[in-house]
């Protein structure tokens, strides 16, 4: 059985004074998580090292990267290393979000070399996928996210396909308000599962968890919760409050 994943993707929010003050709202909001629920928090670079010390007394939370580089170190201004989120404690990374993609020049081979750096250093890659509106549209999304699937796990091998996660973020729900009815999510998760099984052993595939990202919220995750290929959330806005963020863990419960 897989464990549901509630993981808040800050974006560029929150300096460390902000990150403060929002881990302290989680942990005061009382919740208590739940063994089945994995809870993951990627504020900011420069807020990760206030981030450490705040979770060390919050069970249950871990904490996340929105980048990394691969390669250990060197001229690469503005990089950060495996190695350095290590030592702040980081167990996830994000990669390859689509506003990387867009923006920075993220590209499927960047996304591969990243997540193979980051599985051979101890960090477990949260790889995003998805497809714009227009690929949609022209009924390419399948092929588009399969790829991008695909890419990003070229040469990784079995035993390190145990710790990845697999983000499905339909561009067009980003940040939007728009979401991917529960069908439309199931029917994209269900695809990529069978990605993961023609690479990996079923047993390896079906543990494998996919979140669905694109503005969840309290009111919608339940119903793209209980989806069967649904094993948690992606969210970017409604984590960026205690109370939304709370919520949605107390729906995955
Ligand atoms: O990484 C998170 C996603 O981009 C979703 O963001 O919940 O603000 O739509 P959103």
């Amino acid at each position: 059985m897989r464990n549901f994943l509630v993981a808040g993707n800050w974006k560029m929010n929150c300096g460390p004074e902000e990150t403060k003050k929002l881990l302290q709202g989680i942990k005061n909001s009382g919740i208590s998580i739940p063994e089945t629920i994995d809870v993951l928090v990627c504020p900011p670079m420069i807020s990760l090292t206030v981030a450490s010390d705040e979770l060390k007394d919050a069970a249950g939370i871990a904490l996340g990267a929105q980048n990394v580089h691969y390669e250990d170190n060197g001229a690469y201004t503005g990089e950060v290393s495996t190695q350095m989120l290590n030592e702040v404690d980081c167990e996830y990374v994000i990669i390859g979000h689509s506003e990387r993609r867009e923006y920075f020049g993220e590209t499927d081979q960047t996304v591969n070399a990243k997540v193979k750096k980051s599985l051979s250093d101890g960090l477990r890659p949260v790889i995003c996928v998805g497809e714009s509106l227009k690929q949609r549209k022209a009924g390419e999304h399948q092929l588009i996210v399969r790829k991008q699937v695909e890419a990003a796990l070229t040469e990784v091998d079995e035993e390190d396909a145990e710790d990845l996660v697999v983000a499905y973020e339909p561009i067009w729900a980003i940040g939007t308000g728009e979401t991917a009815t529960p069908d439309q999510a199931q029917e994209m998760h269900k695809m990529i599962r069978g990605v993961l099984s023609d690479l990996y052993a079923s047993n390896v595939a079906d543990n494998i968890q996919l979140l669905y990202g694109g503005s969840m919220k309290p009111h919608n995750a339940e119903e793209l919760l209980s989806q069967p290929d649904v094993d948690g959330g992606l969210i970017g806005g409604a984590s960026l409050k205690a109370d939304s963020f709370t919520e949605i863990i107390k729906i995955a419960d």
